[in-house]
């Protein structure tokens, strides 16, 4: 399936886009978001993008082969600040869009082993050129670790109950498909949530764990702020709670600043405060989710470089 931008025009003004700014999408995707924003761009203007998926990269190469205003870099965001001193524009971003997650075309590959819709290899790597494989990880960590993860990353009730059952059948069995594992999560998962697969959580648990989604996205977020222009925008878009959380509490603390003790005859840039949240958090719309059910846990925030 073709990978359908949420909330695109959301997106394009929140960003403020002006015809000469320098904005970078840093989770290219299938570049919807990166398309509708070369568009608005005049001949001046830049977009950077980053994905850590050498499949994004292979595609935007094709898709924008020619496009002198666009220069993508594979990696995770937690490099932007790099990319953006090689590119010289550290410090002069008008934008920043994180749109985070999987995107459609990763998820209905099986052999990316994201869904347990499909049956494929248990790989789940966003970058699939190096690193631990979902398999190999289950193969090799103790049970107490996987019960960790299944509850920290997915808040799966029947964390333990689901690490002693891999860990049972790995004893004789290796886990290494999509299929296997959510066979026996549903095995070993004793009551059913009607709306939801049992293996939901753990397959959302693994995979962040797998792509330290959610350390990644504390260092992006720093790097975000350190990249903007006075008055440049961070755009971000989650689709779970942890990351949502993260980026509420990111965007809360630098429009605070550091806590300093009462009393200090001290304001603004001098208690450290970066950003300024533009505001509340923004849900797609019933039109929206009408075509794209994608969109339905969607949350995007805005905040904007304030020194
Ligand atoms: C939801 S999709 C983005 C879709 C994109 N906005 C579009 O319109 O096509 C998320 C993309 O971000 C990439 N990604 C997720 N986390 C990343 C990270 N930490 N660093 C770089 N890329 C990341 C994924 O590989 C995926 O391609």
């Amino acid at each position: 399936m073709l990978h359908q931008p949420v909330m695109l025009d959301v997106v394009s003004a929140a960003l403020q886009l002006q015809p000469n700014g320098i904005y970078l999408d840093a989770t290219f995707g299938r570049g919807g978001h990166a398309q509708a924003i070369l568009h608005k761009l005049g001949p001046e203007g830049r977009l950077l993008a980053i994905d850590r998926d050498p499949e994004a990269i292979r595609y935007a190469r094709q898709k924008l082969a020619g496009e002198h205003r666009f220069t993508i870099h594979h990696g995770c965001f937690d490099m932007l600040q790099q990319f953006c001193e090689e590119q010289g524009v550290a410090g002069c971003v008008n934008g920043v869009l994180m749109d985070l997650g999987v995107s459609s075309p990763q998820l209905d590959d099986a052999d990316r082993g994201f869904s347990f819709q499909f049956d494929g290899p248990l790989d789940m790597r966003m970058d699939n050129s190096g690193g631990l494989t979902a398999a190999q990880w289950l193969a090799a960590a103790g049970e107490q670790e996987i019960a960790d993860v299944l509850w920290r990353y997915g808040e799966e009730r029947y964390s333990r109950r689901i690490a002693r059952a891999i860990v049972g059948q790995r004893g004789h069995t290796p886990i290494e498909t999509t299929r296997q594992l959510a066979d026996l999560i549903a095995a070993a998962s004793p009551s059913r949530d009607r709306h939801k697969h049992p293996a939901t959580r753990c397959f959302q648990a693994i995979r962040i764990f797998i792509n330290r989604e959610l350390d990644s996205l504390e260092h992006g977020l720093e790097q975000a702020v350190s990249v903007l222009t006075q008055g440049g925008r961070l755009v971000v878009i989650s689709f779970h709670s942890l990351e949502d959380r993260i980026v509420k509490r990111f965007m809360r603390q630098q429009a605070r600043g550091r806590v300093l003790p009462r009393g200090l005859p001290v304001t603004g840039d001098a208690v450290g405060q970066t950003l300024r949240v533009v505001g509340k958090a923004v849900r797609a719309s019933p039109g929206e989710l009408a075509g794209n059910p994608r969109a339905r846990s969607a949350v995007l925030r805005v905040a904007e470089r304030i020194q």
